[in-house]
């Protein structure tokens, strides 16, 4: 009878500790740290996760892991959890895993403890094939524990590498992100950072005046607004937490969970025969003059299902992800109302990223093409367009999902084999009346062709009638569509106003293509140019 009572009183102590120790916990550095994270404008790494999963799906793991370092007082610092919570549930009804980086306690800087929970946490992801999302705030490698840290970041590296492909990696920026610990989310496929309280580089201002004497703050040096239009390094930017946190929900809805799965289907309730006659209207009569080519995405897929990535950065080129009958796809198009949708070294790398991550998960690829060349002159030249642009060649020859190509103006040289092509290729080409699809343009051209005899007319007016008359007829018998489509380079010549149903009949029918590169001789993988 003694014995059941203290066995019982010792298991009531037992369960008091183990509440009181969760409820410690939860408040990660303490009441102070977490008022001063919300003083800031941003929500603790708990709540990030409360408001991105489906409601009470949360699964901690590793709640009470804490470091083992003594040096420089850290002895004295200890906090369960260590500075990040991971674990997994559900956005949407789907497995994700998730790693949310504390700040609350020692800024949430990166030792080995706490590096070994989200290496735990990404083999797990890994081995069940679902997405995995970082929500990083943190002052990178934890000073004190050395290079402990530093062994850390390296396995954080190691695992996002052999998960690149297989599972959907997205970091979210949103807080500071600094040195090395940068390349985690760079070796993932999305970065979404927050407009006001994120920063990422590689040696902060300090540093930068120390090296280089260079005067810079953290957000003209790093911020948001840097990576979404300079840099290119945001794919997507959100005004705050919760804006950030809706655009990873959105953004997991076009990827499948895993490498093996195709991406979710969603009822738009869009027909996918609809015809729109606007679309008969949308190329100019003009060939130099600009539209933008947003209207046509925007005319073409399910209404309001375009999710563009990296909008302000490159924006000669516009990828993003739609929905056509309800299933997903990846849109690849030029945008002739900036630099006249020329390929130059920010778009080609876009393209090249763009087109390796659908292919990574299995969408297919839309291409809508109206591209004058590549861009000409020594800022490209020296900048290495030549390597940039070979990306874009070896991005869609390497790619083996279904690749269906629009051409609705002008595809001239190297850029037409480039913009997904017959030749590198892709299984459906479509052109419009409109295309000119030739060498050079039509202006470019006669210019080469017929040099000496334009030299001949010195009367400027009659030099302008005889261009005008040999670019016509240029234009008229090789900058057409009629010579690729008699060599069944292209499909089918089309009206502006069928694409939307021409494309998605060719999409059903592709849906079940499976292409089996057999590599002869046999290689561990290409040599991609960079
Ligand atoms: C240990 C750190 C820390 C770090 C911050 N803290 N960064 N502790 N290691 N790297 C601690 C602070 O001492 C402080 O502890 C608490 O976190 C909050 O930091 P504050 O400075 O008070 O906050 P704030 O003013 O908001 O500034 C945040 C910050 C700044 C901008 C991140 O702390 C900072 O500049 N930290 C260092 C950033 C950095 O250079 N990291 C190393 C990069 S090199 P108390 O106890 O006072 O609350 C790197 C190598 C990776 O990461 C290599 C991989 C290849």
């Amino acid at each position: 009878m003694v014995d059941i009572l203290v066995s019982e009183k010792m298991r009531e102590t037992l369960y008091k500790k183990l509440e009181e120790s969760r409820k410690k916990a939860l408040l990660g550095g303490g009441p102070e740290a977490i008022e001063k994270q919300h003083q800031k404008g941003k929500m603790t790494a708990r709540e990030r996760i409360e408001y991105l999963l489906d409601n009470g799906t949360f699964t901690e793991i590793d709640m009470f892991v804490t470091h083992r370092s003594s040096e420089f007082g850290l002895d004295k610092k200890k906090a369960f959890g260590d500075g990040v919570v991971t674990g997994f549930g559900k956005i949407d009804g789907r497995k994700v895993f998730i790693v949310s980086q504390d700040f609350t306690f020692l800024g949430g800087s990166l030792g080995e403890m706490h590096a070994a929970k989200i290496v735990k946490t990404m083999q797990m992801a890994l081995s069940v094939g679902a997405p995995i999302v970082f929500l990083n705030d943190s002052g990178g490698a934890r000073i004190q524990e050395g290079v402990d840290s530093l062994k850390g970041y390296g396995d954080i590296f190691y695992m996002n590498v052999q998960a690149s492909g297989v599972i959907p990696q997205i970091a979210a920026i949103m807080g500071p992100t600094a040195g090395g610990a940068v390349y985690s989310p760079a070796l993932m496929d999305f970065i979404l950072m927050t407009r006001k309280t994120s920063f990422m580089f590689i040696t902060g201002p300090k540093v930068v005046k120390a090296a280089i004497g260079e005067e810079v703050d953290e957000f003209s040096l790093g911020g948001a607004e840097v990576h979404e239009t300079k840099s290119g390094v945001a794919s997507l930017v959100g005004e705050d937490d919760k804006e950030v946190l809706d655009l990873i929900k959105k953004l997991l809805g076009y990827l499948p969970s895993n490498n093996l799965q195709d991406p979710p289907y969603v009822e738009t309730g869009d027909p996918p025969e609809r015809e729109d006659r606007e679309l008969d209207s949308i190329i100019p009569d003009d060939p130099l003059k600009p539209y933008d080519v947003k209207e046509v995405i925007e005319r073409v897929f399910d209404r309001g299902s375009f999710l563009e990535i990296q909008p302000k950065w490159a924006p000669n080129a516009v990828v993003g992800f739609a929905r056509l009958g309800g299933h997903v796809v990846g849109v690849v198009a030029n945008q002739p109302a900036y630099l006249a949708g020329s390929l130059d070294i920010d778009s080609s790398d876009k393209i090249a990223r763009f087109v390796r991550t659908l292919d990574a998960f299995n969408i297919p690829i839309v291409t809508l093409v109206d591209v004058p060349g590549f861009l000409p002159g020594t800022v490209q030249e020296h900048g290495g367009i030549i390597r940039h642009g070979a990306k874009i060649l070896y991005a869609y020859s390497e790619a083996t999902v279904p690749k269906l190509t629009v051409i609705m103006r002008k595809a001239y040289g190297g850029a037409y084999i480039a913009m997904s092509s017959r030749h590198l290729g892709a299984d459906y080409v479509v052109a419009w009346p409109t295309a000119e699809i030739a060498v050079m343009g039509p202006e470019g051209a006669v210019e080469i062709l017929y040099r000496k005899q334009i030299a001949q007319i010195k009367d400027p007016e009659k030099r302008k009638k005889y261009i005008d008359e040999i670019v016509k007829e240029y234009r008229e018998k090789l900058a057409t569509p009629y010579m690729a489509a008699s060599r069944g380079y292209v499909d089918d010549i089309i009206f502006p106003r069928e694409t939307r149903r021409k494309l998605y009949r060719a999409l059903e029918v592709l849906r079940s293509k499976r292409e089996v590169r057999v590599r002869t001789p046999p290689k561990k993988h290409g040599n991609m140019p960079v």
